[in-house]
This record gives C-alpha cells, structure tokens and sequence, in this order.
C-alpha cells in the first residue's frame, strides 16, 4: 500500500476523562473512510486501552509489543473495512514508567512509518496531562480538543492548552464540543474559551464543530458498534460526517 502524499496525523485529546474521545475518534475515523480516505486509528491510552472495548475487537498484537519486540507495526494492525485500521494499545500497563526516552523515540518512528500507509492517522489519547498525552500532542500536526459544556471541562481543557502552548510551543488547536443540547450550547462554550485563551495566552482557537448530546451513541457504546455506520441519521452521526468535512479542510491545509 505504498502512499505519495505525507500523511495527516491528529490528536483527539482533552484533559477530563469522560468527555467522548474515544466515541468520538472511532466513529469519525469511519466518517473519513466513508468518504474514501484511508485512516489509521491509533489507540494513544498506553496504559488503559479502550478503542478495542469500544469496537468489540480481539487484540493480538499491540504498540507495546511492537515497541517491546520490533514487530512488524503493520502486522499489528486490525482492518475494520480494508480502508480503516486500528493500532490497539495493552492494558494495564503502567505507561507513564514505561515510556520512557528510549520509547518515545521508537514510538515516534513506529508511528511515523505506519502512518505512510495512510491518509490519516487519528490517535486517541489517554485523560489528563500525563507523558504520554503530552507526547501525542507533541508528535501530531493538528490537536484537536473535544469538551464538554461542563466547566470542569472547560477549565481543563484550559490547563491543557496552556501546558502545550507554553511548555511544547503547539499553536494550533482545534475545539470540538462534544455533548451540546444544541449547536448554540456548542458554540457558546467555544466562545468562552475562546476568549480567555486570546486573553492570556494570546492564542486564537479554532472552532471545529458541536455534536449533540444523543442517545445513540450511548447505545452504541452499550452495544460495541459504531452509531454512524447503524444509525448514519442520527443527529450525533450528521455532526460527525461534517466533522469529518471540516478535517478534510485541514488536510488541504497541511499538504
Ligand atoms: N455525543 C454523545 N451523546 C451521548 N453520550 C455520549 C456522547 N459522547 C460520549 N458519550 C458517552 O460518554 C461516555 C464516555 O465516552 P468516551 O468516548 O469513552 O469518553 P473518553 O474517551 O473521553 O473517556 C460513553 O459512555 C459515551 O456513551
Ligand atoms: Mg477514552
């Protein structure tokens, strides 16, 4: 599968847990392979993988292995349609002493070839501001911050912020409001923090797009599928096919 353009990697992040990281990074990844492109989802929660959980899949190989025992990466890719893989991550692992300097490289250079294969390569990462979400944040070319409306969430998204900015010079960060009761809400909450980073942090923020606070995809979660592959109407899947619009955009910018 050899591949001439250099691919798009993003960081789907967000300081608080809970917020639809993985929900989100695995249903949009299928929204972009929809639309033709082939993407790679990498599992970025070291330490407590869930993008296996959320997709019912039985995990072979994962990055530790491959970081463990220079496996062929590719050979531990799972293709959920011959046109989306997925890069699975262990369990239970205690990955911020894991990675450590000699990892980071290795996984730096794991990931740089995998990605080749690829169109995008969306990497979902674990909660908080440990080493590996600040690797990941570090490695990509867009950072994409999904919130909620909740102020905890926002004040954490924040922080986040404030530490890529400031301790690893990222300058481009792109809001995605998970949960809204509308667009409105959605937006609304942009807005706000929006603001307080123009204002102390002189960044401008850049609105990515609200998806709604929908019982389908809790569903799908209950129920280990993708709510934008068995319920492509849904006002959750709608925002994320646009989403996946609006990264397409992103993509024309980096290459
Ligand atoms: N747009 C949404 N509407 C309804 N429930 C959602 C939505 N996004 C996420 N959830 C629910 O929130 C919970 C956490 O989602 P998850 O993707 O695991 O978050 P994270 O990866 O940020 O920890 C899941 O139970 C999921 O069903
Ligand atoms: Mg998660």
């Amino acid at each position: 599968m050899p591949t001439k353009k250099a691919p798009v990697t993003l960081c789907i992040t967000s300081g608080k847990g809970g917020v639809g990281k993985t929900s989100l990074t695995v249903n949009l990844a299928f929204a972009l392979a929809e639309k033709g492109a082939r993407v790679l989802i990498v599992d970025g929660d070291l330490g407590l993988a869930n993008v296996d959980v959320l997709l019912g899949l039985s995990v072979k190989r994962t990055i530790r292995d491959v970081l463990d025992s220079g496996a062929d990466p590719l050979e531990s890719v799972i293709y959920l349609e011959p046109n989306l893989g997925v890069l699975p991550a262990s369990s239970g692992v205690p990955e911020m002493v894991t990675l450590g300097p000699e990892d980071q490289s290795r996984l730096g250079s794991v990931l740089t070839t995998i990605s080749s294969h690829f169109d995008y390569a969306l990497m979902d990462t674990a909660a908080g501001i440990g080493p590996s979400v600040l690797w990941f944040n570090s490695f990509v070319n867009h950072n994409i911050i999904v919130l909620s409306p909740d102020p905890a969430s926002l004040t954490d998204s924040y922080a986040l912020i404030k530490i890529l900015s400031r301790d690893h010079n990222r300058k481009n960060f792109h809001l995605v409001i998970n949960l809204a009761n509308s667009d409105g809400e959605g937006l609304q909450t942009y807005e706000t923090l929006e603001k307080v980073a123009k204002k102390f942090l002189n960044l401008d923020l850049q609105y990515l797009g609200t998806v709604p606070d929908d019982k389908s995809v809790h569903k799908a979660v209950r129920g280990r599928y993708l709510f934008i592959q068995k319920a492509p109407q849904s006002k959750a899947s709608q925002a994320l096919f646009d989403l996946a619009d609006r990264i397409k955009m992103l993509k024309e910018m980096t290459s």
